[in-house]
C-alpha cells in the first residue's frame, strides 16, 4: 500500500539515493538547485511516498520570490522509483503537495519540468514568460500554477531563493563523529 506522508530526518539518505537514481549527479548542476542550495524547504512541504515502509517517491517545495512579483514556491525535484512508476504515485505526491501548499496560504507554485507531465496538474508556461531563472533554463519548461487566481499577473524579473538558510554544519560535531568513526575502524582492525 502506498502512503504519502511528510518527510522525516531519517528519510534523507533514502530520498537522496532515489534522486541520484532518477536524475544522476548532474542534478546538482541544474539551475533550480541554485534556488535550493543552502536553504531549507518550505515548512510542511517535503513529502515522501512509501510502500511497505520503503521510500519510493519524493517531492519538496521551496520558498522563492517570483521576480518583482509575489512570494511563491518552487516545486522539485519530484521523483518516483523506477520499479513503482506509472501507478499514480507521482500524481498522488503532486496532488498532496499542491493541496498542502494551498492550505498553507501560498499563492503560486513554479517549477522547471516537462509540460506534458505537469499540465495535468494545471501547470503551464502562460504566466512565466517574463520570469527568469538564475542560470540557463528552457523557457518552455518554466511552468507555474496559481493557487490564488491572478497571483502571477504581471510577474516579471529574476526568480530568487527565499527560504530559511540551512544551519551550517557544526565543526566540533563533525570532528567528534570523525574520531568516533576512526576509533571504530581501529577496533575492527584489532579484532580481525
Ligand atoms: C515523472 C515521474 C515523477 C512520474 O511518476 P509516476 O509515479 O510514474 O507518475 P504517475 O503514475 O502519476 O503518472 C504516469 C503518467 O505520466 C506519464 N509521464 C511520466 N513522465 C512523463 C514525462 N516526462 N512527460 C510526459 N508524461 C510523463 C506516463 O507516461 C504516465 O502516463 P499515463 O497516465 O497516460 O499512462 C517519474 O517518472 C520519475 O521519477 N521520473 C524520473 C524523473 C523525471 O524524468 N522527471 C521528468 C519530469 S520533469
Amino acid at each position: 500500500m502506498v502512503t504519502i506522508r511528510e518527510e522525516k530526518l531519517a528519510d534523507i539518505d533514502a530520498r537522496e539515493a532515489l534522486l541520484d537514481q532518477a536524475y544522476g549527479a548532474e542534478r546538482f548542476a541544474k539551475t533550480s538547485e541554485r534556488l535550493r542550495e543552502g536553504r531549507l524547504p518550505a515548512d510542511g512541504l517535503s513529502l515522501v511516498a512509501t510502500v511497505h515502509g520503503r521510500i519510493v517517491g519524493t517531492v519538496r517545495l521551496w520558498n522563492i520570490s517570483a521576480g518583482a512579483g509575489p512570494a511563491a514556491l518552487l516545486l522539485g525535484p519530484l521523483a518516483v522509483h523506477p520499479d513503482h512508476r506509472n501507478r499514480g504515485i507521482g500524481t498522488r505526491l503532486m496532488q498532496r503537495a499542491v493541496a498542502r501548499a494551498r492550505l498553507a496560504g501560498h499563492r503560486a507554485i513554479i517549477l522547471v519540468g516537462d509540460a506534458a507531465y505537469y499540465a495535468r496538474f494545471g501547470f503551464s508556461a502562460g504566466k512565466t514568460g517574463a520570469l527568469w531563472m538564475p542560470g540557463s533554463f528552457e523557457r518552455q519548461r518554466l511552468l507555474a500554477l496559481e493557487l490564488k487566481p491572478g497571483a502571477l499577473d504581471g510577474a516579471r524579473g529574476l526568480i530568487g531563493g527565499a527560504g530559511r538558510l540551512a544551519p551550517a554544519p557544526d565543526l566540533a560535531a563533525l570532528l567528534a563523529e570523525d574520531r568516533r568513526t576512526e576509533r571504530a575502524r581501529a577496533r575492527r582492525v584489532r579484532a580481525a
